[in-house]
């Protein structure tokens, strides 16, 4: 069994199977998702609470990017890509024709493994999500920008330097950057993919406490190789193997007391 260390989660177990509607982020229902005649995910049906952070685990190649994906719909981008079931956003399929993917990524910001800052100066970078609404007033930016680097844990370190080019920044500060790009346009939801999976412990360490953070504000999905990681920043932890939801419960639970074999196989590191 992996240790927990001291973040265990006293509070009362969410009880995920009768989530009420005004907890709920999102509620997936029976998403299949095919890339070509390859199926990837197996009938996924879950709800997401509102103001938590959920990390998704499983083995590499389970689906957990794919799943992430489908829900601001990156991969509408990828050809040969079938998604069929849905995800509901504040009542709304997320997949029905009506929907406007801008719009949506807006409400569903998403963050990648390798921080991919663009060409532009700090300042350019975070705001850039506002420049593209078309926002010019130099008030509202400046005020967004600090906001954003505040609530990202990275003002104190580049507010002098916030002309300077992104890539002048490490690592680290580089994925902070990022996130704090995606909060500037204060979007419900934020996805992190492996958020931390290419950076050094100390920076890993700094992003786990801006997550925990987070969810003040906003629901907070996670994918994760990392089962320590996932037991340190997540209120609850949704186990994949191959393409099906194995097990989906509130962290200490699934770490602690698996029900499925599947799950406690992997957690004491049988495979994966
Ligand atoms: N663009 C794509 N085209 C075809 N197949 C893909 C594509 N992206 C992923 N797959 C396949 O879908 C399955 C799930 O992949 P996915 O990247 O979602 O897994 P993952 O759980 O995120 O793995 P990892 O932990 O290695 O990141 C894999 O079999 C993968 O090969
Ligand atoms: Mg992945």
């Amino acid at each position: 069994m992996i240790s927990l260390g001291s973040h265990l989660h006293s509070s009362n177990p969410l009880d995920l199977s009768s989530l009420p509607d005004d907890q709920t982020a999102l509620s997936i229902r029976n998403l299949n998702l095919y890339y070509d005649t390859n199926q990837v995910l197996f009938n996924i049906t879950m709800r997401i609470p509102k103001g938590k952070v959920t990390a998704f685990i499983g083995p590499s190649g389970c689906g957990k990017s794919t799943l992430l994906r489908c829900i601001n719909r990156m991969n509408d981008l990828v050809e040969g890509t079938r998604v069929s079931g849905e995800i509901i956003l504040q009542g709304q399929n997320i997949y029905a024709p009506e929907v406007e993917v801008p719009v949506l990524r807006r409400r569903i910001g998403m963050v990648f493994q390798r921080p991919n800052p663009f060409p532009k100066s700090i300042y350019e970078n975070v705001i850039y999500g506002l420049r593209l609404q078309r926002i010019k007033d130099r008030r509202i930016l400046d005020e967004a920008l600090e906001n954003a680097l505040r609530s990202a844990a990275l003002w104190n370190e580049v507010k002098d330097r916030l002309h300077e080019s992104a890539f002048g920044l490490s690592s680290g500060q580089q994925q902070r950057l990022v996130i704090a790009r995606a909060i500037a346009i204060e979007p419900e939801i934020l996805l992190l993919d492996e958020p931390t999976s290419a950076l050094d412990p100390i920076s890993t360490l700094t992003i786990e406490e801006l997550i925990n953070d987070l969810k003040r504000k906003y629901t907070v999905l996670i994918v994760t190789h990392n089962m320590q990681q996932s037991a340190r920043v997540s209120d609850l932890t949704a186990f994949f193997n191959q393409g099906k939801l194995v097990e989906y419960a509130d962290t200490d639970t699934l770490f602690t007391t698996p029900k499925s074999k599947q799950t406690e196989d992997y957690i004491t590191g049988r495979y994966g």
